[in-house]
């Protein structure tokens, strides 16, 4: 048989639902729309883009390019620059997203082409000499730079771009993979990151979201 009190509790647990369920779709609309203003739309379409959303996000360096010139993101001030970092052996990810990378290069106005600048940075600098990138960069777009340099350097650019990769075991892969973030980010003419274009976008919308930024 039942106590009266446990009936009494139970209402007042069933109470509690709607406040509990509220308050989760609340904190779920809340971090669902923070994920949006941090990742952007697709396209950059919908949200206030600029320097200033992204302040402490990106920054200097100097890294070896492919042809083995040490070469500083300064060295593009007043052109736009649009970063990817992956590497050489990626199976599948980093091929798709270069050919996309070079997709939307194509789509864009010759004029407009020499004002972008586009950059691959590696995270697996033990393997991607410049040597190794100088062969892999031509693929994807004759103006696309490979840079490499020490782990350190590898590590503070990363860090200092929110790059997360992680060496993983794999025999079938020249002995490891890379874990790896994808996107890229747009950089303006004075060295800000202004945008992030999410690699589900098509060569169309990513080529409108680089021409918005010329
Ligand atoms: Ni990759």
């Amino acid at each position: 048989m039942t106590p009266p009190t446990m009936r009494h509790d139970g209402r007042s647990e069933m109470r509690w639902i709607p406040w509990v369920a509220g308050a989760f779709a609340a904190l779920f609309l809340i971090a669902l729309s923070l994920a949006l203003w941090l990742g952007g739309e697709p396209g950059g379409g919908g949200r206030a883009t600029g320097a200033t959303a992204y302040e402490g996000l990106g920054g200097e360096f100097e890294l070896t390019s492919h042809e083995g010139e040490r070469i500083a993101l300064s060295d593009f001030e007043g052109e736009v620059v649009v970063i990817y970092f992956g590497y050489a052996y990626c199976p599948d990810v980093c091929p798709v997203h270069l050919t996309l990378l070079g997709a939307a290069l194509d789509q864009l106005s010759s004029r407009a082409q020499s004002q972008i600048q586009p950059l691959f940075i590696t995270v697996d600098p033990a393997r991607d000499t410049p040597e190794m990138l100088a062969e892999y960069v031509p693929h994807f777009s004759e103006r696309l730079i490979g840079l490499t340099g020490t782990d350190e350097e590898i590590a503070a650019v990363a860090g200092d771009y929110a790059v997360g990769y992680e060496r993983v075991e794999d025999p079938d892969f020249g002995g490891y993979l890379m874990n790896h973030s994808s996107i890229f980010y747009v950089i303006n003419r004075q060295g800000q990151i202004v945008d992030l274009i999410r690699p589900d976008v098509t060569p169309a919308q990513m080529a409108a979201t680089l021409r918005s930024h010329l």
